[in-house]
């Protein structure tokens, strides 16, 4: 299955995309995760993505697309991907149809998970990750089972994000909104576009999505 995340910063893409990547053994790309190894690595990308990335702004097109066109024909993609993070913008998106299309790649669905703004500023600001393995967390809605040690590998090492404070938030929503709001009617217009209410627990978004994905796979 070929599938598209897409929803504001906080929306739960990557939390839900790392489920669903076991369940379906499909991949998940997430862009950020990308940019943030590049940083890490001190490589000319990483250079030129961190001042834009600590803005809330986007990283161009250009970047962005050729990152993309590499990753999808790795082996752990041969039964599918994810999308966490990309398409952005209408260029971008404009891009991957034209890159699936010379691949003969078809899109099986696109899913939108809607959330409230007022909800995001939290769900980010108490977000942090293990630093070992990359397991997510939150302070207040999803807390290691034993406090300061990651439930996946022990590890007792956690990182934030450097983009997760209240003033770059809001950038980064006002940048959804403008450049990635507007490639919702691009989805719809093909047919392939399914919403999926993001305010509910992380076990009922889970089950919603299972539920539209099932129905896109039977069909
Ligand atoms: P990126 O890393 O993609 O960040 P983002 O889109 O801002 O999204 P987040 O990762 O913040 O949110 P998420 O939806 O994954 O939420 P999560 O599951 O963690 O991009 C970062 C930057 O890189 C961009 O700003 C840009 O500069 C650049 N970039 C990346 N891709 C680009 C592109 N294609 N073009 C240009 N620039 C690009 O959940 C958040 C928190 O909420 C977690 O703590 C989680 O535990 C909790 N949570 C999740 N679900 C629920 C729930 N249902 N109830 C309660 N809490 C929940
Ligand atoms: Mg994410
Ligand atoms: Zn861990």
């Amino acid at each position: 299955m070929k599938l598209i995340f897409l929803g504001p910063p906080g929306a739960g893409k990557g939390t839900q995309a790392k489920i669903l990547e076991e369940r379906y053994g499909i991949a998940q790309i997430s862009t950020g995760d990308m940019l943030r190894a590049e940083l890490k690595a001190g490589s000319e990308i990483g250079l030129k993505a961190k001042a834009v990335m600590e803005s809330g702004a986007l990283v161009s097109d250009e970047i962005m697309i050729a990152m993309l066109a590499g990753r999808i024909d790795q082996p752990d993609c041969a039964k599918g991907f994810i999308l966490d993070g990309f398409p952005r913008t209408v260029p971008q998106a404009v891009a991957l149809d034209a890159m699936l299309e010379s691949k003969k790649m078809v899109l099986d669905a696109v899913i939108e998970l809607k959330v409230d703004d007022a909800a995001l500023v939290d769900r980010i600001a108490g977000r942090y990750t293990c630093a070992k393995c990359g397991a997510g967390y939150h302070d207040t809605f999803h807390k290691p089972e034993h406090s300061g040690v990651c439930d996946k590998c022990g590890s007792v090492e956690f990182i934030r994000r450097a983009d997760d404070n209240r003033e770059t938030v809001a950038a980064r929503l006002e940048a959804y909104h403008a450049q990635t709001a507007p490639i919702l009617p691009h989805y719809a217009a093909k047919g392939r576009l399914h919403s999926v209410d993001g305010m509910a627990d992380m076990a009922e978004v889970t089950r919603q999505l299972i539920s539209v994905l099932d129905g896109v796979k039977a069909a």
